[in-house]
């Protein structure tokens, strides 16, 4: 089974001090860099492109395509910015990645600006995560010592400036426009589209937004190739991609594997649900991707694989559930995290996710009202296609997909506690825990 891991992106993260430059420059580190500063800016975005690589940051779009946007003829400068505000609930890839390999992204980065001819790049990583932070300060400050960084960097004549900053602590601020707002010191609220950014987003001017991932795969693909790179993964989703597997699996963490593995694959990688128990449900890309269950083991993870099933790939990050867990808990506490983070701009979403809360929390409580499920699903079809942004569509997904898989649980919420059908000590994924519930 292990021949299924395609360790690159995480290849070197179990290297003695593998943040540090001497470490990465060792491991072959920016080859990819020296390569692409002997190309063209046009021909390494064709490379990009020709790979096939899509965005790893949730709608997999292709990411030399995205580039190719950036009008050249625009005198404005051109920006690159990084999204690294990685806050959906089960995701948790980006910032291992750059605590364990800041020059990967870095390295990236530089790639990634020299082909859109940009001459300035901006890392946008959460605020809560400070030691990332200070990792990817420092690694940007050994670029520079190192001249990758600043002015002709390693004699290419190409000049290129790194600002690292640090986030406002808002989900809503991971969406791409609310970034940018929220860069230029404004409210992190979305903008309206068009102007799209690759036209006009930072400070009006043509800018590329990708995710850590995205960016942190360039530089393979530039020292081993477009061929080396489409080898992998499926007929349409081509590499490697990192999967976040967290809860009710033996061994949670990321696991890097083809697009295109399926999910009993990837689950015997973590070794399976944890001992004695068995899978109920799951979310293939995060809690705004439809949730499926275990009759869907075999779905193939790829962005068509799970499109063909009504969900998504997201951002590749299965939460995992055993037979004990309340899925009207579960939900609840999903919608919970979208209310808190409803940005407020738009009414569907702000009331909205407030009454879904007001609704689960009665059928939790085995309080529920005659007709309460159907008020679940009415709600959510106030808020899907009527608001904003898509954290809207992420918000009813956990809800209309859990009720279609177990509307019985819900109708149980009418009499019945979600705690006394499903006893929460049971589903509690640590053994102390287990104790302190049980005292
Ligand atoms: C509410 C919300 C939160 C998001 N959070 C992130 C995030 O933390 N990181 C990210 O890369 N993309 C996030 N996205 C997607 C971005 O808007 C954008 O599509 C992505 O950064 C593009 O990068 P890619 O093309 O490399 O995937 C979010 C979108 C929404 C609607
Ligand atoms: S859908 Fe929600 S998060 Fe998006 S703009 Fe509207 S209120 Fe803000």
């Amino acid at each position: 089974m292990t021949d299924q891991l395609t360790p690159v992106l995480t290849r070197n993260w179990g290297t003695e001090r593998s943040w540090m430059i001497d470490s990465y420059l060792n491991q072959g580190g920016y080859a990819g860099l020296k390569r692409a500063l002997t190309l063209t800016p046009e021909a390494v975005m064709n490379e990009v492109k020709d790979a096939q690589l899509r965005g790893r940051g949730g709608a997999g779009f292709p990411t030399g395509l995205k580039w190719s946007f950036v009008p050249q003829d625009n005198p404005n400068p051109k920006y690159l910015v990084v999204n690294g505000d990685e806050s959906e609930p089960g995701t948790c890839k980006d910032i291992p990645l750059m605590m364990a390999s800041p020059h990967t992204l870095i390295e990236g980065v530089i790639i990634s600006a020299y082909a859109i001819k940009a001459h300035t790049a901006f890392i946008y990583i959460r605020g809560e995560v400070v030691h990332p932070i200070r990792r990817v300060r420092q690694a940007v400050t050994e670029a520079y010592a190192n001249g990758l960084l600043g002015t002709n960097i390693l004699g290419s004549g190409y000049d290129l400036d790194i600002i690292v900053h640090s986030g406002a602590g808002a989900y809503i601020c991971g969406e791409e426009t609310a970034l940018l707002n929220s860069l230029e010191g404004r409210r992190g609220q979305p903008r309206l589209r068009p102007p799209f950014p690759a036209v006009a987003g930072l400070y009006a001017s043509p800018t590329v937004i990708n995710n850590v991932e995205s960016i942190a795969s360039v530089p393979s693909i530039l020292a081993y190739g477009k061929d080396w790179f489409t080898a992998m993964g499926s007929e349409k989703s081509k590499g490697f991609t990192i999967y976040s597997l967290s809860g009710h699996v033996h061994h949670p963490g990321q696991y890097e594997a083809p697009l295109g593995i399926t999910m009993r694959d990837l689950l015997a990688l973590a070794g399976g649900i944890r001992p004695g128990h068995e899978l109920k449900f799951f979310t293939p890309g995060g809690s705004s991707t439809p949730i499926l269950t275990a009759d869907d083991l075999d779905v193939v993870l790829d962005y068509e694989g799970l499109a063909a099933k009504g969900t998504m790939l997201g951002t590749k990050a299965m939460q995992v559930f055993d037979e004990t867990v309340s899925v009207v808990r579960t939900t609840k506490r999903w919608v919970e995290f979208y209310k808190h983070e409803s940005c407020g701009k738009c009414t569907p979403c702000r009331e909205g996710t407030w009454w879904l809360v007001q609704i689960l929390d009665r059928l939790e409580k085995g309080q529920g009202h005659p007709g309460d499920v159907d008020a679940l699903l009415t709600v959510c079809s106030t808020i899907s296609g009527k608001s904003f942004c898509t954290l809207a569509e992420g918000a009813v997904a956990c809800v209309t997909s859990a009720v279609q898989h177990f509307r019985s649980e819900f109708e149980a919420g009418l009499t019945t506690p979600a705690w006394e059908l499903l006893p929460y000590g049971a589903s509690s994924a640590f053994a102390q825990a287990d104790s302190e519930v049980a005292a």
